[in-house]
């Protein structure tokens, strides 16, 4: 207990690491992971530039950072309402946004990219944005499952690239994992476990591996309970129960992979599935495939393997 109170601490808090000597990060893409990334940057003090190509995203990205801080300010000022209003207006006015994603980056000290799990579109961003960033500018990259390595091998600057890995809800989760590819510098590396604790993160480092430390373990295992209900060995509730209140788990497995995505969780799985053909865990699930094909992606799109109240 003592030891989650201090990490919760951690990941709510305000001041910015001394070591830390990134002031300023552009975030590109406005969905749940980059907002909430820009979210954690910006109240911890630092300059924020979000980045999408979609106006409206940028507007409910916003939204969302206001309504998410809103839930942290009540817990960390309670009674104390002008604190709570100081504390959401310095991070809300802290973040600024932008659809033109090289002038973006023309002044940063790092850019984290968030945008959608296939390669050929993250090569192209970080290819148009590698010669117009500043040499000095790291890149990172929050891809839950591809090889950072080969994200990195369009640029011209392999030495300062990382994987910086969040968790969903950014925000709320204390992990980050720093992926260190074996072309990242200790500089680099270095930094990026700095920034990690300056937004209030427990950073750890992994190699540049598939599915990193938690999703190689997470994502075949949200998938064994999938085939566990569908065999009928007990139902969707009754798995998620047993792993909340048998093994201490904060939301059931078949649960969780609503909350992540059906959309995010099936990528990952068919691009593991490609690379490691033979691997039992690796298999696409039919009935995930099914749901991701009727728009069912979970609790973001009111229906996945349970159904919500939007
Ligand atoms: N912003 C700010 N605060 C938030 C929040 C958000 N977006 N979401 C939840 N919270 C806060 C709530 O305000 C609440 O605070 P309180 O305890 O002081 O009242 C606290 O978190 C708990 O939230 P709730 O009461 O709404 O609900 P739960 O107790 O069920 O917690 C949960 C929600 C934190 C999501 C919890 O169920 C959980 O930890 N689930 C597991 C999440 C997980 O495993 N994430 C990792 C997924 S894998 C991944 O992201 C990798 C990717 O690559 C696929």
């Amino acid at each position: 207990m003592a030891l989650r109170f201090t990490l919760f601490s951690r990941a709510v808090s305000t001041s910015v690491s001394n070591m830390n000597s990134i002031k300023h990060v552009t975030i590109i893409g406005g969905g749940l992971m980059g907002s909430g990334i820009a979210q954690v940057a910006a109240q911890s003090g630092q300059n924020v530039t979000l980045v999408d190509v979609n106006d409206d995203v940028l507007r409910n990205s916003k939204n969302g950072i206001e309504k998410s801080l809103q839930r942290i300010a009540k817990k960390l000022y309670k009674d104390k309402e002008l604190e709570a209003k100081k504390f959401i207006t310095d991070a809300v006015s802290r973040v600024s946004t932008s659809t033109k994603i090289k002038d973006a980056v023309k002044s940063t000290d790092l850019v984290v990219e968030a945008i959608v799990e296939k390669m050929e579109a993250k090569h192209k961003l970080f290819s148009d944005i590698d010669s117009v960033a500043p040499e000095s500018t790291i890149f990172a990259s929050n891809t839950s499952s591809l090889s950072v390595t080969e994200i990195s091998s369009v640029t011209k600057r392999k030495d300062r690239f990382v994987g910086l890995h969040f968790f969903n809800p950014v925000p709320v989760m204390k992990l980050l994992e720093v992926i260190r590819t074996v072309d990242t510098s200790d500089d680099t590396y270095n930094k990026a476990m700095e920034w990690g604790k300056s937004v209030g993160k427990v950073p750890i480092t992994c190699k540049d591996t598939p599915g990193f430390v938690v999703n190689r373990l997470l994502v075949p295992l949200l998938c064994e309970a999938v085939r566990m209900m569908e065999r009928g060995d007990a139902s969707a509730r009754d798995i998620d129960t047993a792993m909340k209140l048998g093994a201490g788990y904060p939301m059931g497995p078949i649960e969780l992979a609503d909350f992540v995505g059906h959309d995010t969780t099936l990528s990952i799985v068919e691009g593991w599935h490609k690379k490691f053909p033979s691997n039992p865990l690796f298999e696409p699930l039919k009935s995930m495939q099914e749901l991701v094909k009727q728009g069912k992606l979970g609790a973001k799109t009111g229906e996945g393997y349970y159904k919500y109240n939007k």
